[in-house]
């Protein structure tokens, strides 16, 4: 662990850590709140330079690093650990020293489940406690039944400042003005096409359909399709999986919506994020309006 007591600029404050300071971020999660707010967690400390790295929790199940902070971000299920976080639960349970592990804990749940709300994500940061690391802030419970962005929002803020104040770069504050680009030219190779990003993001992989015809009679209001697709080597599908579907909107409704806003299909749009995110627009490329209004919109 690196010293907690890095003086913090007297010309103003940190706005980076220091170069080479890493941070790691777990989750324990089913159906994905908790690895999106992983992700995004470690967005924004990659803004402030940090070297990240995202991963479930039972990739750490035989022990957390002591070289860099370790944010986790939780759930439970009826008081148990998601799948992706059984290994590391059970590991908690040993004695460990952990003295110079640092962490910080985003609980999230749900408080219908009143007599096991924030459970794991409670007894994460209180066994880590207890064999001896230390907190970097406190545990936040987050409620998706309440104010979840909000409590993730604090949270993220906390965690930010509390990255900054420990490991925050005395030669980085406000007044460091834009660095100069080492090379004229910044090139890029693009391959594939536009949607490759999307479904990369997604884990998502082409497949044709061969069948598709109606189930209900026509003119029924609501109606039914039967769909069969050919699975691509390598993809299996059991009962009960679950197949996701990544929608195009139909042409005339992308024409509609081009028309309100008053823009032309055909004007091709270069969007890039003002900052690196995993959850914004998944397009590695400039798409055209109508590219944009079909596939990356809903
Ligand atoms: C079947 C089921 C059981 C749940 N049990 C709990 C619970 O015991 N305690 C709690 O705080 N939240 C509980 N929740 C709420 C989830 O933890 C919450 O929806 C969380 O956002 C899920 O995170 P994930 O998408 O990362 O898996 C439960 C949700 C479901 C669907």
């Amino acid at each position: 662990m690196e010293a907690t007591t890095t003086p913090v600029v007297e010309t103003g404050r940190s706005t980076r850590v220091r170069p080479g300071t890493r941070a790691l971020f777990l989750h324990g999660s089913n159906y994905g709140t908790c690895r999106e707010f992983a992700a995004q967690l470690a967005d924004e400390a990659a803004v402030l330079g940090c070297d990240v790295e995202v991963a479930p929790l039972d990739a750490y199940a035989e022990g957390l690093p002591t070289d860099r902070p370790v944010v986790i971000a939780a759930a439970s299920y009826n008081g148990r650990p998601t799948d992706d976080a059984l290994a590391f639960a059970t590991w908690l349970k040993g004695t460990h020293d952990l003295t110079d592990v640092t962490y910080a804990v985003l609980g999230v749940g749900d408080r219908n489940w009143a007599a096991t709300y924030q459970h794991l994500p409670t007894r994460i940061d209180a066994r880590l406690a207890e064999l001896g690391a230390t907190r970097l802030t406190d545990r936040a419970a987050a409620d998706a039944s309440g104010d979840l962005t909000g409590a993730v929002r604090e949270f993220t803020a906390r965690l930010r400042a509390e990255l900054l104040e420990t490991h925050g770069d005395p030669d980085a504050t406000d007044a460091v003005g834009p660095v100069e680009p080492a090379t004229g030219y910044k090139v890029r190779t693009l391959t594939g096409g536009h949607l490759d990003a999307l479904a990369e993001r997604h884990g998502l992989v082409p497949m044709t359909v061969t069948q598709a015809h109606d189930l209900t009679a026509p003119g029924h209001p609501r109606r039914k399709r039967f769909v069969r697709v050919a699975l691509p080597d390598g993809i299996g599908y059991r009962t009960a999986d679950h197949l996701t579907v990544l929608p195009a909107n139909v042409p005339a409704l992308v024409e509609r919506a081009a028309a309100a806003l008053g823009v032309d299909l055909d004007t091709v749009l270069d969007i890039r994020p003002a900052r690196p995110r995993r959850d914004g627009l998944a397009a590695d490329r400039p798409v055209t309006v109508r590219q944009l209004l079909t596939n990356h919109w809903s």
